[in-house]
């Protein structure tokens, strides 16, 4: 399956995914990055790759819509068939998100439905639960609460920081987006109904 990857920062995610793809047997490609910002990291990450890296920025539009289809028509250009969102900071609209349903995925860091939205981790420690993580999802019209298709969890340890935190939930991010990545491009699992159902 050819695989776009849409992200605004570092791309860390985006970069694992491309490395798992490199694996003669994996079930996807990734054949396209877009930002939203031109100066997201990933960006050149991608091209030291080879792989078609766009840069759409957001504030070259004037509205929601009209960035959204120039990322659609770049999205058809490479011929994705499956989105996924890594670090994307951006909020799809229901229209995109319906054109792509079943199709896009998304990776939050947390253990989904806990801690929706930004800073997970302060949220994580503010809670304070023992265990934390991370979530790929189908994504849907809502923020962070689409079907689950894979989730990997972490301890929270005595003295953690939400830096350290984050960086043992992004430690298994990325294993969690390969594998929740070849899932989906597999068919393995499928979103029905406004759920994932998993086949072996
Ligand atoms: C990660 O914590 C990811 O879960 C969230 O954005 C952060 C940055 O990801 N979506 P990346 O390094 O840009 O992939």
């Amino acid at each position: 399956k050819r695989v776009a990857v849409l992200i605004s920062g570092r791309g860390s995610n985006m970069t694992a995914l491309i490395e798992a793809a490199k694996a003669a047997d994996y079930p996807a490609e990734i054949v396209a990055v877009i930002a939203n910002k031109v100066d997201a990291g990933g960006l050149e990450t991608a091209k030291a790759h080879g792989i078609a890296a766009h840069a759409i920025a957001h504030r070259d539009y004037p509205t929601k819509q009209a960035h959204e289809a120039a990322v659609s028509d770049a999205l058809q250009a490479a011929g994705a068939e499956i989105v996924c969102l890594a670090g994307y900071m951006r909020l799809m609209s229901a229209e995109f998100v319906q054109a792509w349903e079943g199709r896009m995925i998304n990776i939050h860091p947390s253990l989904l439905p806990l801690f929706k939205g930004l800073h997970t981790h302060e949220q994580a420690l503010e809670a304070g639960v023992r265990v934390h993580g991370c979530t790929v999802h189908f994504v849907t019209a809502g923020m962070d609460e689409g079907p689950i298709i894979a989730q990997t969890a972490v301890p929270v340890l005595n003295g953690d920081t939400s830096d350290s935190l984050a960086l043992r939930v992004l430690s298994v991010e990325h294993e969690t987006y390969a594998r929740a990545l070849a899932q989906v491009a597999s068919g393995k699992a499928v979103m029905q109904a406004g759920r994932t159902v998993f086949s072996d």
